[in-house]
């Protein structure tokens, strides 16, 4: 199964929604690298990239939030955390572990957590900066 950012998903801010496509993508190749059965040296590589891509993108959503002092702040940062916290985990498992069931499992749970936050907190963000 392949994740993409469907019309439901769309923020409405441009770069918001750019660079959740583009989280996706990473996702995308992780579960790939995985499937594929390719070993640690093309695993490790999309796990560093995702982390780092969802770190950029969790900054850069805190930024816009900052800037424009979105109501809900904080406790959209705080999701961010605890998200960012289990994905490393998750994640850094699979290099040792390799890509076993139920680690590939944890993913697509913890995606599944994204893909509500998006449809919903971040869906609220991007209607609050199309107002500004
Ligand atoms: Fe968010």
């Amino acid at each position: 199964m392949k994740y993409e950012l469907t019309k439901a998903l769309e923020t409405g801010n441009a770069i918001i929604d750019k660079e959740h496509r583009e989280l996706f993508r990473a996702v995308n190749s992780l579960m790939d690298a995985c499937s594929k059965g390719q070993g640690r040296a093309a695993i490790e590589p999309t796990i560093k990239f995702l982390l780092d891509y969802v770190n950029k993108h969790f900054s850069h959503e805190e930024e816009l939030q900052q800037k424009y002092k979105y109501p809900n702040i904080a406790a959209h940062k705080q999701f961010h955390i605890g998200y960012t916290r289990r994905l490393k985990e998750i994640v850094n498992a699979i290099p040792a572990a390799g890509p076993t069931v139920m680690n590939l499992s944890s993913i697509n749970n913890h995606i599944a957590a994204l893909v509500t936050h998006i449809r919903t907190e971040d869906k609220k963000l991007g209607a609050f900066l199309n107002g500004k």
